[in-house]
């Protein structure tokens, strides 16, 4: 276990969570999963099972839900997310986050929630995102933000927006309801540096483009899925020169393998004197070597479901313990308390 220097009431509150998209990608710990091992050790950090969340998307899918939940937090302490260190909940376990949301959400005007950008592009794009679930969720994470008072977010880009009307949120509410006394911290969003990893195809890395790598793959499948990579269009045999630059597997190298090992493979590829799969077998060992640990821990965990649900179960109900208190604040400032 890692040392703590600070206990971990005095340290700085982070929150972020994840939709329940089952097993986690490579992508997932490059561009997440990492970033959440590093600040568990220095700051008190929440981390949560977005499912309502899945739900404002996919409310017709619910057969793999539970699945899902449960093997997505099976790869968090796979990847060494620290249960002692961290606390680890389920949002739909928790009422709190919908009595804040449904409180928040009296003096959100819903202008604020049709100019997010992107949300008319998806509600165009498909119809099934028109409802009043989908509109509110940038409202329902600010909810599960401003529930812990949490001062940093971690998450990637593509959630900007949503931190920064967190932000406007906590602003009104600490205006309209509180006086002197802000009851609301406005977060920070704490930005990955975008270790966006490329997929099977050189595109994003997800799941439903299904060119992902799992954490929790098989060897043997690591192995075929990247000797069954494409590689530079214009290296057609052995004997033709390469490109790296043109190399869908080349971004995965720059992640993976040292520089010197990319110096000595783009030599051999730009002189033809390696072939495409002398190039790959480093990476396929990478790969390989990261996930291992990966996998013991994993294998552990599955073989003890209960343990799993106890962490969830004893997470749940320390998360609740600030909701609550939060909770308290804020009903007391809208003048609920009675
Ligand atoms: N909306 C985030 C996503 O789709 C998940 C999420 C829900 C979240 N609530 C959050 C992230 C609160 C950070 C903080 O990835
Ligand atoms: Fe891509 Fe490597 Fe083949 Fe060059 S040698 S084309 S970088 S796989």
């Amino acid at each position: 276990m890692t040392e703590s220097a600070t206990p971990s009431q005095s340290r700085e509150r982070v929150l972020s969570g994840m939709r329940p998209t089952g097993a986690l990608h490579l992508g997932h710990y490059h561009g997440a999963l990492k970033n959440w091992l590093r600040l568990q050790q220095t700051h008190d950090c929440f981390f949560f099972v977005a499912d309502w969340h899945a739900l404002t998307t996919h409310y017709q899918q619910r057969e793999n839900l539970e699945h899902h939940v449960y093997d997505m937090v099976v790869d968090w302490l796979a990847a060494g997310i620290d249960a002692e260190q961290a606390t680890l909940f389920i949002q739909s376990r928790m009422p709190e986050h919908a009595e804040l949301f449904t409180l928040l959400a009296m003096s959100t005007p819903s202008s604020w929630l049709e100019r997010i950008p992107s949300y008319k592009d998806q509600v165009d794009k498909n119809r099934e995102l028109a409802t009043y679930g989908f509109l509110g969720y940038p409202l329902l994470q600010a909810a599960d933000i401003l529930l812990y008072k949490a001062s940093g977010v971690p998450v990637g880009e593509d959630q900007t927006a949503h931190v920064e009307i967190t932000r406007e949120v906590a602003r009104r509410f600490n205006r309209i309801y509180c006086g002197e006394q802000p009851v609301l911290p406005e977060p920070q969003a704490l930005l990955t540096e975008t270790s966006r990893l490329t997929g099977l195809d050189g595109q994003k890395m997800s799941k439903s483009a299904g060119n992902a790598i799992a954490m929790r793959d098989a060897p043997e499948l690591v192995e075929s899925k990247i000797n069954t990579m494409p590689t530079d269009p214009q290296r057609v045999r052995r004997s033709d020169a390469g490109d790296p630059s043109r190399c869908p597997v080349w971004p995965l190298h720059q992640v993976y393998s040292s520089l010197d090992t990319r110096v000595e493979l783009e030599q051999g590829c730009r002189t033809a004197s390696i072939g495409c799969l002398d190039c790959k077998r480093p990476l396929i060992e990478a790969i390989q070597k990261e996930q291992a640990p990966w996998r013991e821990r994993a294998e552990e965990l599955l073989a003890d479901p209960k343990k799993v649900h106890w962490i969830v179960e004893v997470g749940t109900e320390r998360a609740r313990a600030v909701a609550r208190k939060t909770l308290r604040e804020v009903r007391g400032a809208i003048g609920l308390s009675y």
